[in-house]
């Protein structure tokens, strides 16, 4: 008989009546000597079917192996269920054992364990609800954020992991090399020899697929990246990741006001595909973390985002009375708090922050007329504060080089991005979403460690 997956068991296709054929692994199995209940979970839903075994036909030895954490196979009957919680449970008439899970052993054994242990046991810990409806919901989001751009006529663009330039030349970048680090080759100044290396230079991975986008952007138009990301940086915070996917959509001829609709539209679509898809989960979500959850949602769905310039949003911190850990004035990076600060106390909705002063942004964005800011754009979420950085590009030649120029940054890396300002060069911009940083705000996780498979931070790469 052909198995059918729990998800729709509870759905339109298994009437009442019909024979099923289920398999999965035992979340629990509780009963007496006549009856025994068993809630099966396969993994396509957060409901568990409910297994009853009439005892009459089923002997204990048969029952003794299903224990929590293993894996089991039943054919049986869809009937309605007598019990509270379920609407639908299945009468088995066969049981087969796939795998046992020695309850000694097994570490998922009781219910309840903190976020903090199961980020201990990332192997596992995908069998429990909530990882369970965390990464149903990540992947209902990539798929989103995929048709999000399809739809709308953007290409895929896929920009390499491998690179020799730092796109935010922030320097947080890990090398790749095939050199031996016992023994490294070295010129006659004593520097490390890369045209021994195996790309002949000194190579990383990359922090940003940006700068390839804006070569595809130039020539399909509109693209889209969707990939893995590295940095180096050692902020051991709830919000970061030495290894996390960034979305980088850039679109010739848009310019920054352009940029922040699309941003907009873009994560209330996302928004919206997870609630209208992934409802149970969120649900469940919500009733084990965070009840405002499914409200919060729903309320970035209806307002607008706000557009702020910078100069202004340091005004309204200077003026909140307000005592932050980090100093707030005029030509400071703002940190989570200041960003919290706007989005969840003083405008109560998302928060388009533009006009950064160009001394705490990238090289490459669109010096405004001041000579003091560029037209960058962060969109500062609550709970999560930065959840997209982009801007307007700088499309002049002249500026772009005198930038790189002032910035100090090497130019024989760069020439191949300048070739796209010496040869039809056009307005463009694009933008940056931090993948996990949207499950997190969909999730109403508080730990970015918690919304991607296995975690790549300072000290943690065992799974
Ligand atoms: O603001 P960032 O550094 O912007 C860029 O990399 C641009 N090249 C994007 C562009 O214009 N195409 O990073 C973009 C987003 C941030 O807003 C944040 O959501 C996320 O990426 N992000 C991180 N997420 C998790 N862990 C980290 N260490 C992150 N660093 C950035
Ligand atoms: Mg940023």
């Amino acid at each position: 008989m052909k198995r059918t997956k729990i998800v729709d068991i509870f759905g339109p296709e298994a009437p009442v009546g019909s024979e099923v054929s289920v398999k999965g692994w035992v979340r629990t199995r509780r009963g007496n000597k006549h009856v025994q209940f068993v809630a099966l979970n396969d993994g396509s839903t957060i409901k568990n079917l409910q297994i009853v075994f009439d005892m009459a036909q089923f002997d204990d030895e048969q029952l003794k192996p299903v224990t929590t954490g293993s894996a089991i196979h039943v054919t049986g009957v869809l009937v309605e269920s007598m019990g509270k919680g379920q609407s639908v449970e299945v009468q088995a008439t066969t049981l087969e054992i796939y795998g046992t899970a020695d309850p000694e052993t097994y570490p998922l054994q009781k219910k309840g364990h903190t976020l903090e242990f199961l980020r201990e046991k990332a192997h596992l810990r995908p069998r429990t609800n909530t990882f369970g409806a965390v990464l149903r919901v990540r992947s209902a989001l990539a798929f989103a954020i995929h048709k999000f751009f399809q739809e709308r006529g953007f290409f895929y663009l896929h920009t390499p992991l491998i690179t020799a330039s730092d796109c935010e030349g922030a320097g947080a970048m890990f090398q790749v090399t095939t050199l031996p680090l016992n023994d490294l080759p070295k010129t006659e100044n004593g520097e490390i020899d890369y045209s021994a290396d195996f790309f002949g230079k000194q190579a990383a991975l990359t922090v940003s697929g940006q700068l390839e986008g804006e070569l595809g952007a130039t020539a399909l138009g509109a693209i889209y990246t969707f990939g893995p990301t590295f940095r180096a940086e050692n902020s051991n915070t709830p919000r970061h990741l030495a290894e996390f996917w960034m979305i980088e959509p850039e679109v010739a001829f848009n310019d920054i006001t352009d940029n922040m609709q699309l941003a907009e539209d873009f994560i209330k679509y996302c928004v919206k595909y997870a609630l209208d898809n992934c409802r149970d989960d969120i649900e469940f979500l919500a009733s084990m973390y965070d009840k405002d959850l499914v409200e919060r949602l729903e309320s970035v769905l209806k307002d607008e985002f706000v557009r702020l310039a910078y100069t202004e949003g340091i005004e309204i911190l200077e003026k909140s009375g307000k005592k932050f850990e980090f100093p707030v004035y005029w030509g400071a990076d703002l940190s989570s708090e200041h960003e919290r600060y706007l989005v969840e106390e003083h405008f109560k909705r998302p928060v388009i922050l533009t006009d950064y002063p160009k001394e705490i942004k990238a090289f490459y964005m669109k010096q405004n007329e001041d000579g003091k800011t560029v037209r960058a754009m962060d969109v500062l979420f609550p709970q999560i504060g930065e959840i997209i950085g982009g801007s307007e590009r700088e499309e002049s030649y002249e500026k772009l080089l005198a930038r790189i120029e002032e910035l100090e940054i090497p130019m024989k890396d760069m020439w191949w991005y300048l070739d796209t300002r010496r040869f039809g060069t056009v307005p463009h911009s694009g933008f940056g979403l931090g993948f996990e940083r949207l499950v997190l705000f969909v999730t109403g996780m508080t730990n970015i460690r918690d919304v991607i498979p296995f975690p790549r931070t300072p000290g943690n790469a065992e799974f």
